[in-house]
């Protein structure tokens, strides 16, 4: 049995007399430890199955089960509790708390949940020592997603889920972004999922799940997964 098992999941979207099917008959599996790209162009369905395997969303049909447990057939509050407990979020905009420093921030997060990391040894471990009373409107954006990732690390989650995180940054500061990202799976052992339409940064996963309308249209599983710092695109 894997660490992450979603099998037939489908999510329905309704507008008005609109349905979409955003995720139609999605099945993989990512095991503990590893880090995992799911890759797809846009309106893939890619978002939708983070944010439910997030607890953020709710599917339509399916199991989505984390660590033995079927998350899909969680009420509201059990979701609540996944949510705050096990998962950290990384999004594209970074939704830091404007009004509050880097280092409140990040101890938003770690004070909602018993086993947090230390706020300021996270801040450190992403390169931010120096910037802790900083105000995120002072910080670059490369910088903004660091805290991101420092707040979702900080809580010390069982699964890292990053949305297109590199997807408001240049070049350089993505890679370096990618590089947090990646230490946090290698060096730290954490579960870590990737959403991105970019091609070019597969290699870097242990296992690449193709998204293509609604479906997995492939899996491929990297025996040999290349360090970020070597990567091109
Ligand atoms: N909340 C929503 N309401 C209606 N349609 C949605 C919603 N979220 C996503 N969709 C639709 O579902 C499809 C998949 O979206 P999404 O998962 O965001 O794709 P991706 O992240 O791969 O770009 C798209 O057609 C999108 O318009
Ligand atoms: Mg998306």
């Amino acid at each position: 049995m894997s660490y992450i098992e979603v099998r037939h999941n489908y999510k329905k979207y309704k507008t008005g007399d609109t349905e979409v099917l955003a995720n139609n008959d999605v099945s993989f599996d990512v095991n503990k430890g590893e880090l995992a790209i799911i890759l797809g162009a846009s309106g893939a369905g890619k978002s939708t199955i983070l944010n439910i395997l997030g607890g953020m969303d709710t599917n339509t049909s399916g199991d989505v089960i984390i660590d033995g447990k079927n998350i899909a057939k969680y009420n509201r509050r059990q979701l609540t509790t996944y949510r705050r407990n096990d998962i950290g979020f990384v999004f594209q905009f970074y939704n830091l708390i404007q009004n509050l420093t880097t280092k409140e921030n990040v101890e938003l997060a770690s004070e909602i949940v018993d086993d947090a990391l230390d706020p300021i040894k996270t801040l450190e471990d992403v390169g931010l020592k120096k910037r802790i009373n900083n105000f995120p409107a002072e910080l670059s954006g490369g910088e903004q997603q660091r805290v991101a990732i420092a707040r979702a690390v900080a809580k010390n989650p069982k699964i890292l889920l990053c949305d297109e995180p590199t997807g408001a940054l240049d070049y350089e500061t993505g890679k370096q972004v990618l590089q947090i990202i990646e230490d946090m799976s290698r060096k730290h052992g954490a579960t870590v999922i990737i959403v991105t339409h970019n091609s070019s940064i597969a290699p870097m996963a242990d296992r690449v799940i193709h998204f293509h309308d609604g479906k997995v249209t492939k899996i491929e599983q990297n025996a040999m997964p290349e360090p970020v710092s070597s990567i091109k695109w």
